[in-house]
């Protein structure tokens, strides 16, 4: 039994973002953790691609960032060491990937153990990997969603901490379905880094066992007809 959440109240935990694409889910995070008596800070923002969106609503939001280029490094440890450098550089405690397009390796994972989330646009353990969204829509399914989970060292395999799941329309098309999936991610991936830096995560073998606050749940249903 470990316990991913350890840590003391009332500070404020130190979290890191790393993002690939244009950052909307990094823009909910920033939304959620500035607002009064958050129990989390966004305290860097990094990225694999300068051009990324994500880093420049970091810097719209005064948040430090960084970039770190996989072809400055000659294999996937040496990236990962550079991305556990920078974190650490600023007292990071808890990673989210938020669109991050490189897996993890055992530099991040050993430096940040079972503090790493990640938000995948599709129901896991259904349609791991890239373009959940897509696979969901090609393969017909009348429910799809978005998990947040734990990193371990496979794809889209760590224990899942929250889920939301959204309808497939008729006439959906994978666009429609993605902003739909889009907008639940905006939703569950705030909830599931505050019950994370608050303590309240307990991970039993793959199972994820929540001291959740009154009133709330670890699941999403979009009401859309
Ligand atoms: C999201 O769909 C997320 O689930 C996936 O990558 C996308 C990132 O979108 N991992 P954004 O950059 O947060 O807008």
């Amino acid at each position: 039994m470990s316990d991913p959440g350890a840590r003391s109240l009332p500070e404020v935990a130190r979290v890191g973002v790393l993002a690939s694409g244009g950052g909307t889910n990094l823009a909910a995070l920033i939304e959620a953790t500035t607002a009064q008596g958050s129990p989390a800070r966004i305290v860097v923002v990094g990225a694999d691609r300068p051009r990324a969106g994500a880093l420049q609503r970091a810097r719209a939001a005064q948040i430090p960032t960084f970039v770190v280029l996989k072809r400055d490094h000659p294999d996937r440890r040496g990236f990962d060491r550079a991305l556990v450098e920078q974190l650490r550089a600023h007292h990071v405690e808890w990673v989210c990937l938020a669109g991050f397009m490189k897996r993890i390796g055992p530099p991040m994972l050993d430096a940040f153990p079972s503090r790493i989330l990640n938000i995948h646009p599709a129901l896991l353990p259904a349609f791991p990997g890239l373009d959940g969204q897509g696979q969901a829509h090609r393969h017909g399914v009348r429910i799809a969603g978005c998990t947040v989970h734990l990193v371990d060292a496979g794809t889209d395999t760590g224990p899942i901490v929250a889920q939301g799941a959204v309808p497939v329309l008729q006439g959906d098309t994978e666009h429609n379905l993605q902003q739909r999936i889009l907008r639940m991610e905006h939703t569950i991936y705030p909830a599931a880094l505050r019950w994370a830096v608050e303590g309240r995560l307990t991970v039993e073998d793959r199972r994820v066992h929540i001291d959740l606050p009154e009133g709330e749940a670890p699941w999403w249903f979009d009401p859309t007809p």
